[in-house]
């Protein structure tokens, strides 16, 4: 029994692995993409606009997608530049946008698209949660009309823009709580899971064998990415952090989930943007779905799978 194909938003900071993701998206049945809403985060916003616009032209897409928040709401804004390259996209000979983003901000897009659709979108954000935020407080009636979010970021443990902290929260840790707080159904898939996902150098071949444009630049990302890991980590290729988020919405078996609560610091300090997680719900009740294990094979066999039937 074929399933309805889910209504999604896609929304963050392409970023190689916001790029990877999106190709994920573009290339499975089961999700009917709406657009895709950019937002500050690895590199500035007018370069998370052009590369959504060159990720969908690669897939050949001509998915409308919008310009959202270019800083955090109330700490200062973060780079990961030194993560995804300067420009964010680090490949050679990429497409140019087929076209610009829509005249629609990124959150009236997400207010209005929601309100049309109650009960229906799910929404994968990928990178800091300002616009989501600012939607929530545009539109208050948003968050119970929000089929669920799945969003990359926080962790369980450790950190990784510092021992606390992973980026997409630390980046707008006052956006986080807020939707935290929102009551919305919510699931986070953390640095926890996501790095147990790592592009090896074999993945990163199989990629490119796949013998498509979306292979080859995806191994070249990929490629570019694992020096990073391979230097500050001492890793053999980058984590799929932004990809895994998709896939949960995809195969949701292939993680595994708890409840609990999760409280996010905004004070500052060592523990500024760190994700609280009451692993045993011993403080309140649960908030958030959290993903607690991964079939990392599987997932990746996904990911490549899905990878080669795009141009
Ligand atoms: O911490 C990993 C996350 O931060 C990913 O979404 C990556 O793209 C960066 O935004
Ligand atoms: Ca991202």
């Amino acid at each position: 029994m074929t399933l309805r194909p889910i209504p999604v938003i896609l929304d963050g900071d392409p970023g190689l692995d916001d790029a990877v993701a999106w190709w994920l998206a573009l290339a499975s049945p089961e999700l009917h993409l709406l657009g895709i809403t950019a937002v500050h985060g690895n590199v500035g916003l007018p370069l998370t606009v052009q590369n959504t616009g060159t990720v969908l032209a690669l897939a050949g897409s001509n998915l409308p997608y919008f310009a959202g928040a270019d800083r955090p709401l109330i700490r200062e804004g973060l780079s990961a530049a030194s993560v995804h390259g300067q420009t964010g996209l680090p490949a050679k000979h990429l497409p140019q946008p087929r076209q610009g983003p829509q005249q629609e901000h990124a959150v009236d897009f997400i207010v209005r698209t929601v309100r049309e659709r109650p009960g229906e979108v799910t929404l994968i954000p990928t990178g800091p949660l300002t616009n989501l935020a600012l939607a929530f407080r545009l539109a208050p009636d948003l968050p119970e009309k929000i089929r669920e979010v799945v969003w990359m970021g926080g962790s369980t443990g450790h950190g990784n823009r510092t021992p606390a902290a992973e980026f997409n929260a630390l980046a707008d840790p006052h956006a986080a709580r807020i939707v935290f707080e929102s009551g919305v159904r919510l699931r986070m898939v953390g640095l926890n899971v996501t790095m147990q996902c790592i592009a090896t150098p074999e993945r990163i071949a199989a990629l490119r064998e796949l013998g498509n444009r979306t292979g080859a630049v995806s191994a070249e990302l990929l490629t570019f990415y694992a020096s990073v890991y391979r230097e500050r980590y001492g890793l053999s290729g980058g984590a799929l952090h932004d990809p895994l988020a998709v896939a949960a919405v995809i195969r949701p078996e292939l993680l595994d989930w708890r409840n609990m609560p999760v409280d996010i610091e905004t004070q500052e300090g060592l523990n500024f943007g760190r994700t609280v997680c009451d692993l045993y719900s011993t403080t309140r009740p649960a908030n958030a779905k959290v993903a607690i294990g991964v079939q990392d094979a599987d997932f990746f066999a996904l990911l490549l799978e899905r990878l080669g039937r795009l141009p």
